[in-house]
């Protein structure tokens, strides 16, 4: 039986339609701009988030670290949050291949960064301080479960750091998610940032890709550091067809993974030993807590495993699982029979 697997919507396979779009896509050198499918798709991408201008990356963690790299340059500084994917899940890029001085502020429970505590962290220009160029906001925040900044705060957040003469940066991984649940459009969330990226390959279904949204004078420069990390990529139609199929028509259907990540917070906080917070499920993911006394996390997550539901443990007591294309609301119905079951 195909498990199923609520690990990450990072799991989700190509729909029939792009792998149909992928075969058929024209193609061209996209490192010398000749690919019409690649910017067909840059089109596009510039025009849902707003901007003048987008560039297709291999991965979210090549869109921040391209981002990053045209923001600053060596020992310039970034402020984020101590639970951003850009801090925790990649590698350290920015800091080891970019040079940059990260000052880390608390991200809040539901994702944003307080004003204040930015205020604070941004140091008056002296030969003493580092020079900080930077804000990056997450949106929708992964591990604070899939939750939402709207445009007011972004742009609240936007206007402060303008201020003082720094940029906004928003890793937008999962930006239609949050435009879904919150009723507007991307662009609205992206229209404060200076830049902002987002994924192709997670709840969109594409096998590869994200995009960087911005100004042309930014994506020119992004251009550059792209190729500089050897992330310049030849006839990368191939991977453009997907991501148009993606915007065209996987876009809107986000609202059904949404729908079934509350059918599984709902039901996981009727199950004695876990404990969840239902607000804090948005969009697509959920993240709970176990507090079973009588078996560890590890043996729950690893005895889901072995009756076919597939589950992330992240630290001692927390677990996550993210609805996307591919799960129907069946699954949930078994996965929540499965949890059940193995807790005893
Ligand atoms: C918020 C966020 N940003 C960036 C990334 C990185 O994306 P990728 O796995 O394509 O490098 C992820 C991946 O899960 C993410 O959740």
């Amino acid at each position: 039986m195909k498990p199923i697997d609520l690990r990450s919507d990072t799991v989700t396979l190509p729909t029939p339609a792009m792998r149909e779009a992928m075969y058929r896509a024209e193609l061209g050198d996209d490192v010398f701009g000749e690919d019409p499918t690649v910017n067909h798709l840059q089109e596009m991408a510039a025009e849902r988030m707003g901007k003048e201008a987008a560039l297709l990356v291999v991965s979210g963690t090549m869109a921040n670290l391209v981002s990053v790299l045209t923001h600053c340059g060596r020992g310039d500084g970034i402020i984020l949050g101590d639970q951003s994917h850009i801090l925790l899940n990649e590698g350290g890029g920015s800091a080891a291949l970019g040079g940059a001085y990260l000052r880390v502020v608390p991200t809040l429970p539901d994702g944003k960064l307080d004003p204040q505590v930015i205020e604070r962290a941004i140091p008056v220009p002296d030969i003493h301080h580092p020079r900080i160029k930077l804000v990056c906001l997450e949106n929708t925040h992964n591990y604070c479960g899939g939750t939402v900044l709207d445009a007011r705060y972004t742009a609240s957040i936007a206007d402060l750091a303008h201020r003082h003469g720094l940029s906004l940066h928003v890793d937008g991984a999962r930006i239609f998610n949050a435009a879904l649940a919150l009723g507007v459009p991307a662009r609205d969330l992206a229209a404060p940032a200076d830049s902002i990226m987002f994924c192709l390959s997670k709840g969109l279904s594409c096998p590869v890709g994200s995009v960087i949204c911005g100004s042309s004078e930014f994506i020119n420069e992004a251009r550059r550091m792209r190729k500089m990390v050897g992330g310049g990529m030849r006839q990368a139609g191939v991977l453009a067809a997907a991501g148009i199929v993606a915007l065209e028509h996987m876009v809107d259907r986000l609202q059904e993974d949404h729908d079934n990540a509350r059918f599984l917070a709902q039901g996981v906080a009727e199950i004695p030993g876990l404990k969840v917070d239902l607000s804090s499920v948005q969009t697509n993911i959920v993240f709970f807590d176990f507090v079973a006394k009588h078996m560890t996390v590890d043996q729950f997550v690893g005895g889901m495993w072995e009756q076919g539901v597939w589950m992330m443990a992240l630290g001692p007591s927390r677990i996550r699982a993210v609805a996307h294309y591919g799960i129907e609301k069946g699954d949930i119905e078994q996965a929540l029979r499965v949890m059940r079951r193995v807790l005893g």
